[in-house]
C-alpha cells in the first residue's frame, strides 16, 4: 500500500474538508477544518510549523494527518491529528499514513530525533495501533488527560 501526502492548499481543500469520523469518533480528533484552522493561527506558538496534509491513494483522499514541530529543536516533533474517512477505515490505511507522516518529518527536518504523539484514553484503535509502530508510553499525560507516546532510537531510525 503505497501513500501519498500532500498539503491542504486551495487546490484539494474542498475533498480534504469533507473527510468524516464515524459517529462516536468526533472525540477523537480534530476536524480537517478545525486542524487547517488552528494551523493558521499557530495554535502552539510562532515557533512551531504546523503541516495540515491530506492522504492520497491514487488521485483518492482517504483522510488527513497534521504534523507540528519546532524545527529548530531535535525532540519536539509531533503528529497532531490523523484521522481516516469513515469509509475508508480498516482498510490499513492509517498505519501506512503513519508511516509516511514520520517520513516526511524524517526528511523535511533531518535533526528530527524524536516524535511524539497522544490519544484520547478511549481510543482502543489507537492504543494498539501506536506501540505496534514503535511508539512507547512515555508514562506522561498531555492536553485533557492524553497518554503520551514517544518514538526515538532504533525505533525511530528504521523509518528513516
Ligand atoms: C485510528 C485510525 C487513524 C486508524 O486508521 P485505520 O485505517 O482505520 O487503521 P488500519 O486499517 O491501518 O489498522 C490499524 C490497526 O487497527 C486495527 N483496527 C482498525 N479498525 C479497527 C476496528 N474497527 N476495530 C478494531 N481494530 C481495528 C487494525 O486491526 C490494525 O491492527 P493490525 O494491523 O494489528 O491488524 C482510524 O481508525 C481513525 O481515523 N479513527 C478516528 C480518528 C482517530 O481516532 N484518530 C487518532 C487520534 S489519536
Amino acid at each position: 500500500l503505497k501513500l501519498r501526502l500532500r498539503k491542504i492548499d486551495r487546490s484539494n481543500w474542498q475533498e480534504a474538508f469533507a473527510i468524516r469520523a464515524k459517529p462516536g469518533q468526533e472525540r477523537f480528533v480534530a476536524t480537517p477544518v478545525m486542524s487547517v484552522a488552528l494551523a493558521s493561527i499557530r495554535q502552539h506558538g510562532d515557533h512551531y510549523v504546523h503541516t495540515p496534509m491530506a492522504i492520497y491513494d491514487g488521485a483518492r483522499i482517504v483522510g488527513y494527518v497534521t504534523t507540528l514541530c519546532d524545527p529548530e529543536s531535535a525532540d519536539d516533533y509531533w503528529i497532531d491529528d490523523i484521522l481516516i474517512d469513515a469509509r475508508y477505515q480498516g482498510k490499513g490505511y492509517g498505519r501506512a499514513a503513519m508511516a509516511e507522516a514520520i517520513r516526511f518529518a524524517l526528511t523535511t527536518w533531518p535533526r528530527c530525533a524524536q516524535i511524539r504523539l497522544s490519544h484520547h484514553p478511549e481510543n482502543r484503535i489507537a492504543a494498539r495501533l501506536y506501540p505496534s509502530m514503535g511508539f512507547r508510553p512515555t508514562g506522561r499525560l498531555v492536553g485533557s488527560g492524553q497518554p503520551e507516546y514517544q518514538l526515538s532510537g532504533a525505533a525511530l531510525e528504521d523509518y528513516r
